[in-house]
């Protein structure tokens, strides 16, 4: 198994995040938060902040850095100091730059701001009593959708008719990213424009996106990011550090660093919405779903920037039924911004449709996984394209061999003073992916370089570019010098929805089957070693007639410089032809205190068909990352937001997460079937599934082992007294 190749520079404290860059006469930004959540900003007086010692400028809506709203893949992104509005509790009114960090904090502290408030709605509960929203999907197909056999009138209907039902709502908390690395940039301007060093999951995307803020050509922006600290989602779209960053060193013509603090993040960036659930299955007595609906709700901020798709992101696709009728709709609120986080829609979705499977097996007195590979589909409902790959069942029946599912009682077993519960869920996430462009480059030295903008965001995107083109060049791995995280290379396009594999190793197969074409034409040319002969290429080397050459050697040979070329893929012909997700079975053990109801997981097993896996050891880590998120959702993570819209655990004291104490063992398994209908490599994602159902697991094992059945996350204690 290899090894993360930048394993060793980030354990060792040597990896350069975006805000470890430094330049001479670099001076520091603060950004100013709202205090309120709704109004009008009457007056900033910022006398006092301007003459405190070390301030070179004081930003806001009345003295604004000019910043166009750009157009991103993911539609507009929100530029701060534009106007006088407050939508949210913290949200970005102003920006101090000065010499150091701690006087720009300083001054910031110093800045009066009258407000004309207006009323707040900040709970998802008021909203949801007095929004009148139409259905919206977020992404342009049909919010409310129906698939009904052709003898059935309405959803109702075919629940009417089910022998067997059950309907529970869900709810589930809004949640904060909080990735390690903070939010923050380092903008420096020189006659060629803009270079921003700013952790993001897309260098490319993030140049574009501020070049259109900042007015300049694309070509004048370079976004640099060779590390990220995380990103899930929430390093998507540019965030307020770096175009005012960008906009103040341009205004200053010093290089300028803006950090948000932690407490910042949470409110100056954007999270994971709030979601209401109404699901409603009917079955027949031998388990056979007839029936399923799935309302949905979310919060989302007053712009209506993003849904949080939980019925589209699960029931749309996730089971055979002959009727099927979901429904997206949106709660606007004065909180703050809400984006994709991992898994957006599937994680909190799963845990509604999920638990709803678990709470029919109890009624039909079924074993949860039979109830499952009951319903297992072939197809999404309704849809004629076929799964390209499902592997499903294999993985719950594997996974109840080592999970020893067998032991497990329907009423959960006892241990001393600990009640015993054992729960599983269905993983799925679609597989996709998006144009990316790679470039490889054969060395003189036989060594090559693959090189695209991207991002690693920590999912071990680098470690793959090697291994990737590493077989497509049928040569070493340590030969290849991988490149990314900078937008003066070929365009790689996003770390985010679980494509980056498919999508970079797609281009880097066009890429490197161009370039061994360009090398044997090389090869074979006047005057070449292999003059006019059929040559033909393995294992790094150049063949004919029973003579061999290395790339390198060939090149020093003609005496040419490195030759490159570069392969381009997006989504295709695929696309028409089958339906594509990666899936997965959870398992989750919890001994719940009988006289505390202290709730610990004590097992932990999820079992994945992903595709092709290149890395286990990168793909393993990221799928247990995921499933540590999912104990988090489960047990531990939620922001409360009080009336006036501020958050009461904002901050790493209070918004919980679990450490390593709250984790056991977490064993990942791959049943691995290459999925080449999807994509020339194989892979089919595993950035995001690896959370998706696993707070279901956990809430199916709480029910197991106590009886108690929760609806709501994160569960707590009192919920279980
Ligand atoms: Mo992910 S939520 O696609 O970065």
């Amino acid at each position: 198994m290899s090894n993360r190749l930048d394993g060793p520079v980030k354990v060792t404290g040597r990896a350069r995040y975006g805000a470890d860059h430094s330049f001479p006469g670099m001076v520091h930004g603060y950004v100013v938060l709202s205090t309120i959540a709704h109004g009008e900003i009457e007056a900033m007086d910022v006398t006092a902040a301007k003459t405190a010692p070390g301030v070179l400028g004081v930003y806001s809506p009345f003295d604004p850095l000019t910043l166009h709203t750009p157009d991103s893949m993911f539609g507009k992104t929100w530029v701060p100091l534009q106007n006088r509005e407050v939508t949210y509790y913290g949200q970005p009114i102003g920006f101090v730059v000065a010499e150091t960090f701690e006087q720009a904090r300083d001054a910031a502290m110093l800045i009066k701001v009258s407000y004309r408030q207006r009323p707040a709605l900040t709970s998802l509960e008021d909203g949801l009593a007095t929004a009148e929203e139409a259905p919206v999907s977020g992404d342009g197909s049909p919010a409310a959708l129906q698939v009904l056999a052709p003898d059935v009138e309405s959803i109702e209907d075919a629940l009417a008719a089910s022998p067997v039902v059950v309907e529970a709502t869900y709810t589930t908390a809004t949640q904060n990213h909080a990735a390690m690395e903070p939010h923050s940039a380092v903008a420096v301007w020189d006659s060629d424009g803009l270079t921003i060093y700013s952790g993001n999951q897309g260098a490319n995307l993030q140049a574009a996106e501020l070049a259109a803020a900042l007015g300049v050509e694309a070509s004048s922006v370079r976004a640099v990011n060779p590390f990220v600290g995380g990103a899930f989602g929430g390093k998507a779209r540019t965030s307020a550090p770096a175009f005012l960053a960008a906009a103040a060193a341009r205004d200053l013509g010093r290089p300028v660093k803006a950090v948000l603090t932690r407490e910042q993040v949470f409110t100056a960036t954007a999270g994971r919405a709030a979601t209401v659930q109404k699901i409603a299955l009917g079955a027949d007595t031998d388990g056979t779903l007839i029936a399923l609906r799935h309302d949905s709700w979310c919060s989302t901020p007053m712009d209506r920037s993003f849904v949080e798709r939980t019925s589209h992101g699960t029931s749309r696709e996730w089971y055979a039924t002959q009727n099927l009728a979901i429904c997206q709709k949106i709660v606007p609120l004065h909180v703050p911004p809400t984006t994709f986080m991992r898994a957006p829609g599937e994680a909190p979705g799963s845990f509604a449709l999920e638990s709803a499977i678990d709470e029919l097996a109890v009624a039909l007195e079924m074993d949860p996984i039979e109830l499952r590979l009951r319903n297992n589909s072939t197809a999404p409902p309704g849809k004629d394209l076929q799964w390209s790959s499902k592997h499903l069942d294999e993985c719950f029946r594997i996974g109840a061999a080592r999970f020893g599912w067998a032991n497990r009682s329907p009423r959960g077993r006892t241990d001393g003073d600990w009640l015993v519960g054992m729960g599983t869920a269905t993983a799925m996430f679609p597989a996709l992916r998006f144009p990316a462009t790679v470039e490889i480059t054969l060395h003189a030295d036989d060594t090559a370089v693959v090189a695209t903008s991207g991002a690693d965001p920590g999912t071990g995107l680098l470690t793959v570019l090697s291994l990737v083109g590493a077989e497509s060049l049928d040569i070493a791995p340590e030969k290849i010098t991988p490149l990314l995280g900078d937008s003066s290379l070929p365009p790689g396009g996003l770390s985010g929805g679980s494509t980056a594999t498919a999508s970079a190793g797609s281009a880097i197969m066009i890429a490197a089957a161009q370039v061994i074409d360009d090398l044997l034409a090389l090869a074979s040319s006047p005057g070449a070693p292999f003059d006019g002969l059929e040559v033909s290429y393995a294992d790094g080397r150049v063949l004919a007639d029973g003579r061999s050459m290395t790339f390198g050697e060939l090149l020093r040979a003609v005496n040419r410089p490195p030759i490159s070329a570069t392969g381009s893929s997006g989504p295709g012909e695929e696309v028409t032809k089958h339906s594509f997700s990666s899936f997965g079975a959870q398992f989750c053990e919890v001994r719940v205190h009988r006289w505390t109801r202290e709730i610990r997981v004590s097992r932990m097993l999820g079992v994945f068909d992903a595709g092709r896996i290149i890395n286990e050891k990168t793909a393993r880590s990221q799928i247990m990352g995921g499933m540590i998120w999912g104990v988090s959702a489960a047990l531990h993570e939620g922001l409360e937001i009080e009336e006036n819209g501020r958050l009461a655990n904002g901050d790493f004291a209070g918004y919980l997460i679990p450490v390593n104490a709250d984790i056991p063992e977490v064993d990942v398994h791959f049943v691995e079937y290459p999925d080449t209908l999807h994509n020339a490599v194989g892979a089919k994602g595993l950035g995001e599934i690896g959370t998706v159902g696993m707070a279901a697991a956990v809430a199916n094992a709480v029910a197991n082992a106590t009886g108690i059945r929760v609806r709501k996350l994160p569960i707590q204690i009192e919920d279980l007294l």
